[in-house]
């Protein structure tokens, strides 16, 4: 999952920033679905990596995620934004997060329940 993450970075659209990021998740089923950020020239319309893996994921199917791997190109792990721990939470609330970089000695891995405790979801409707 690490090599689909750091290959899915290859197609990052990142004009704006130059971080590309990429992302493998792990469906329940098995499957493994890839993104990348793609950014637009109205900012704030821009996704993350792990959203678009997530999306990518749901619209193929999948409705239980297991795992996430997130690839950032810097030398320390680059944990997921909130909005990322927000939608993962919907697919899989314990979900494990690995967060790869170029130093794979600095690998960090969590679970979606350390970064977003206390999460609001579809229990609460
Ligand atoms: N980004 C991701 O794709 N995932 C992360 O975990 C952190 C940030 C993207 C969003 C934006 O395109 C660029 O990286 C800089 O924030």
């Amino acid at each position: 999952m690490k090599q689909g993450a750091i290959e899915a970075a290859r197609h990052a659209y990142a004009p704006y920033s130059r971080f590309g990021v990429g992302a493998a998740v792990l469906s329940a089923d098995g499957r493994i679905h890839t993104g990348a950020n793609v950014e637009n020239a109205s900012f704030g319309l821009s996704i993350c990596a792990e959203r678009n893996a997530i999306f990518r994921a749901v619209a193929d199917g999948a409705r239980r995620i297991d795992a996430v791997v997130v690839y950032t190109p810097t030398r320390g792990a680059t944990p997921p934004c909130g909005a990322c721990r927000q939608v993962l939470s919907e697919f899989g609330a314990d979900a494990l997060i690995v967060c790869c970089s170029d130093d794979s000695a600095a690998d960090r891995r969590y679970h979606l329940a350390e970064l977003l405790p206390e999460a609001f979801g579809p229990a609460h409707l």
